[in-house]
């Protein structure tokens, strides 16, 4: 388990710019926290840094697919979904291991949603600045943890 203090916007951003050098086609990331907690940010940074342009909060259209950079980002967000038997309607087993891009999931916990082998990164507010934890499960997953886990 790794643990960063994020200080500002920007550090949030940056995590996601340094997962971005890090992913592979079918990886998945889940992104657990509250309503402004910094999740749809550190896509962003994500989605910047892979060369994909701007990440809009997807929490209206529930995924966003941003296809210009290295790899293709489905950027999910599970918030306003009410019912687990409206997912199907989502296609998310159709990304999920999908080679050609990567899945980000807000509110990944809110139903059974993420494969075996995934990325968890919780984030919670610390005052004005927030706290990120991330844990892998599975190699990729794990790989991806330590790559956060080391010096930035
Ligand atoms: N580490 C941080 N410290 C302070 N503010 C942050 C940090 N990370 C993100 N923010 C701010 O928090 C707000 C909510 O971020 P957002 O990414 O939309 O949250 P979520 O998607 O989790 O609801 C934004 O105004 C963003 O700039
Ligand atoms: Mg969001």
């Amino acid at each position: 388990m790794t643990t960063i203090h994020l200080d500002s916007a920007e550090a949030t951003a940056r995590v996601g710019a340094r997962l971005a050098a890090a992913v592979e086609g079918g990886d998945a990331i889940a992104l657990i926290g509250d309503l402004g907690a910094g999740k749809t940010t550190l896509v962003a940074g994500l989605v910047a840094a892979l060369g994909g342009g701007a990440a809009a909060s997807p929490t209206f259209s529930l995924v966003n697919e941003y296809r210009h950079g290295r790899l293709r980002v489905w950027h999910v967000d599970l918030y306003r979904l009410e019912r687990e038997a409206e997912l199907p309607e989502l296609g998310l087993d159709d990304l999920i291991g999908d080679l050609r891009g990567i899945v980000l999931v807000e509110w990944a916990d809110k139903f059974d949603v993420m494969p075996a082998d995934h990325l968890r990164i919780e984030l919670a507010h610390e005052g004005d600045e927030r706290l990120l934890t991330a844990t892998g499960t599975g190699p990729r997953g794990t790989a991806l943890a330590s790559v956060l886990g080391s010096a930035a």
